[in-house]
């Protein structure tokens, strides 16, 4: 499959609600079936959130990127330090154009961030379940370092994989 022709650019302040809204678009496409209706209110609020966005962009150790194919804006990547690592945090493509390359591109950006900042690897987590984000992971790379439960607060848990891919 030939990919799109996508720009990549920074998540500016003026660019939050249209973030916030986009995330809950593709959540409510793709976590139905893996987490429940109010984990996934839950955790809209908690991560996506417009305060929570703003102060994302104030943090040094964070980066905010999003992409854009024929100036409709299709999804993003945020990426950061955490615990010392190179974090792929949030990867999220509308399904109207997934499957295309899109999150390979993004995916690409920041491991190049990360390469050039000296981190030897990427990790992210990723939910047991989704089984379409671990193929597409490791399709680029990507392999399984450990099994997690981690409490996030309201009760509710991610049940994930942490996988990593060397730079
Ligand atoms: C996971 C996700 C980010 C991948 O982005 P994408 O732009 O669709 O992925 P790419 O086109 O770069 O890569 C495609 C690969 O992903 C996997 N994949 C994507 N969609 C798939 C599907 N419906 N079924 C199975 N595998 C799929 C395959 O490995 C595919 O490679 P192939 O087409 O050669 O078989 C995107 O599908 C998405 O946003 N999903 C919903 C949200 C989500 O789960 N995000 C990850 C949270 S950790």
């Amino acid at each position: 499959m030939s990919s799109l022709n996508i720009e990549i650019r920074p998540v500016t302040p003026p660019d939050v609600p249209a973030i916030s809204t986009l995330a809950r678009e593709i959540w409510q496409a793709s976590y139905p079936g893996i987490i429940t209706q109010e984990q996934i209110d839950f955790m809209l609020e908690q991560r996506y959130g417009h305060e929570r966005l703003y102060d994302d962009l104030e943090d040094l150790h964070k980066w905010l990127d999003q992409a854009f194919f024929e100036g409709r804006r299709i999804g993003f990547a945020f990426s950061e330090i955490r615990k010392g690592e190179f974090k792929l945090d949030k990867l999220y493509i509308h399904p109207d154009v997934q499957r295309q390359g899109v999150g390979g591109r993004l995916i690409a950006h920041v491991a190049e961030r990360a390469k050039k900042q000296g981190y030897p690897c990427v990790v992210l987590q990723v939910n047991k379940r989704n089984a379409k984000a671990i193929n597409s992971y490791m399709k680029y790379g990507f392999t399984v370092r450990e099994a997690t439960v981690e409490d996030i607060g309201g009760g509710y848990v991610m049940d994930d994989f942490v996988m990593e891919k060397k730079l």
